[in-house]
């Protein structure tokens, strides 16, 4: 398949590395563990990965406070070994997709260390935002912009006796100082990274706060505690940035990938950043975002379809990733929040799965959720994301490490086959049950419900390609039909919590399990209903 076959109905795994497999016994996942798992990426049947960012990194915020963009963090391994990897991952026809952080740096990065150490107004300042507090002595912060994380977004900048503070602006952690993208010098810098990485063979990259980068001149005063972002965020000139690296991408064969992440205040707004001359794809957070809703998943995957038509590419669906909340405890409740019966807990996760294999477009999936592993609780006092420790106190929000638990490989094995040594966060007691070798084993698991559904998409072409039409939600009843060349299939989805009568056409496949003719939708049930014998 050409690479812009292979993008156009991707299956992309998310590897979270450090809680993928740990090879060297230090209780952190490395890219020998990754490595000695290719075989399982491979089973899966997966097109790509997603690696979380891999550079040298202090691991303030897990990587995404990159000290060094051109090697490899040695917790992880080393650039040769990651190069090594890449050819592996290539061998088995999986392309590799790196993490590009460009809003912000490590303030371990040797600019941010030159811009501190250079003396009050250095030239090495210019390449971050830095200004004097407000006051007769700075003492208060240029403007009152809250940190993504919490807290405020500006902390003390070195400064001579005697002159008013100053300030740099860091919109996540202060650990990761934002980067001032009026500097040529930041633009050439990205240049040559992406250079860099295409040449070792990295087949694209997935852009890390794509909306960021530029700031609105003067920075003014605006609402963030109260959600207003349109000061920080989505800023014009950043179309510019995206210009030129497609150009850069495009200087490869094959021409390589990039996706953002990216949040906007609306979809039209998201739109100036996808097409030919930027980016090949953005990441739906309202498809991810969704509650359990027919409607709201036929409004989700309308929108998100027409946005893909106008912007000449083709959708992505994600349902979890290394930010939110798992989507086996997020679909697992009722509207008031009980949890609902494992049965329909389980036929819902499955028909989700079936549903985004059955959409035209690109999946993302996230590492563990073949296994259907839910949000870890994790002690307060065992909680590593900087996101936790900058809470307020009245905030209940506990940050993102209950996603991030590490995955389990083996059933008897120490902390389930994950690492010999106590892994960097705690596993629950029980995740052994979720093993990937018990799971191989038994027929019914949810990694081979995957497996299946990632091999019927393949051999499907009805499935990850054509068209959707006739989408409509009745009596929270989904159903869509999907047409290409010869083959029309319905899928229909029941968002109930009662039996729905099936619609008419002959039964392809049902996510229930019961794999019989009965004519009733389960609970969270979803069908393939053959219209036209092309299939
Ligand atoms: C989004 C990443 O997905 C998240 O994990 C990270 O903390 C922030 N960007 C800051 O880089
Ligand atoms: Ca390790």
């Amino acid at each position: 398949m050409s690479s812009e076959g292979l993008w156009q109905s991707a299956v992309v795994y998310q590897v979270y590395w450090r809680s993928f497999k740990d090879g060297n016994g230090d209780g952190i996942g490395d890219l020998k563990g990754l490595r000695s798992k290719v075989g399982y990426l491979s089973s899966l049947g997966v097109d790509a990965i997603w690696l979380n960012p891999t550079y040298p990194s202090p691991q303030g915020d897990h990587g995404y406070d990159v000290s060094n963009y051109f090697d490899v963090d040695p917790l992880f391994g080393t650039l040769e070994e990651l190069k090594h990897a890449i050819e592996e991952f290539h061998h088995h026809g999986m392309a590799v997709l790196l993490d590009i952080v460009p809003n912000h740096v490590s303030s371990q990065h040797p600019w941010f260390i030159s811009a501190k150490e250079g003396g009050d107004g250095n030239e090495a300042e210019s390449r971050f935002i830095i200004r004097q507090g407000k006051g007769k002595s700075g003492g208060t912060p240029p403007n009152d912009w809250k940190s993504v994380f919490g807290g405020p977004a500006w902390s003390k900048f070195p400064t001579e006796e005697g002159r008013p503070q100053r300030w740099y602006l860091h919109m996540f952690d202060e650990c990761q100082p934002d980067l001032n993208w009026e500097n040529p010098e930041v633009h050439e810098r990205f240049d040559r990274i992406l250079e860099h990485w295409y040449e070792l063979g990295v087949d694209g990259f997935r852009i890390d706060v794509a909306h960021g980068l530029y700031k609105a001149p003067g920075l003014p005063q605006i609402e963030t505690f109260a959600g207003n972002w349109s000061a920080c965020w989505d800023q014009p000139e950043v179309h510019e940035v995206y210009r030129r690296w497609r150009k850069i991408s495009n200087n490869y064969v094959p021409r390589r990938f990039l996706i953002g992440e990216i949040h906007t205040s609306s979809r039209e707004r998201l739109l100036e950043y996808v097409g030919e001359d930027q980016l090949d794809a953005a990441f739906d957070f309202s498809f991810l975002h969704q509650p359990w809703s027919a409607e709201g998943f036929a409004e989700r995957i309308t929108e998100n379809i027409q946005f893909a038509d106008k912007s000449n590419s083709s959708p992505v669906w994600t349902l979890s990733n290394h930010d939110e909340t798992r989507h086996w405890s997020r679909y697992g409740t009722d509207p008031d929040g009980k949890p609902i019966n494992i049965v329909e807990i389980s036929t819902r996760y499955r028909s989700l799965i079936s549903l985004m294999s059955a959409l035209p477009g690109r999946i993302f999936l996230y590492n563990g959720e073949e296994l259907a592993l839910p949000q870890a609780e994790v002690p307060d006092e065992s909680r590593q994301d900087p996101a936790f420790f900058r809470q307020p106190p009245e905030s209940d929000y506990k940050g993102r490490d209950g996603c991030r638990v590490p995955i389990p490989w083996e059933k008897e094995g120490e902390n389930a086959g994950f690492s010999t040594l106590e892994p960097w966060l705690p596993m629950p007691r029980d995740w052994h049950q979720y093993s990937v070798d018990s799971q191989d084993e038994d027929p019914g698991s949810m990694l081979n419900y995957y497996r299946e559904q990632i091999r019927m998409r393949k051999s499907n072409e009805w499935m990850g390609l054509g068209e959707v039409s006739q989408l409509r939600s009745n009596d929270g009843l989904l159903s869509f039909v999907k047409s290409r060349g010869q083959d029309r299939v319905m899928v229909a989805l029941n968002f109930n919590s009662k039996p729905m009568r099936m619609p008419e056409g002959k039964i392809l496949f049902r996510s229930g399990s019961c794999f019989n003719e009965d004519r009733e939708l389960q609970p969270g049930e979803l069908v393939f209903l053959i219209l036209h014998e092309g299939v």
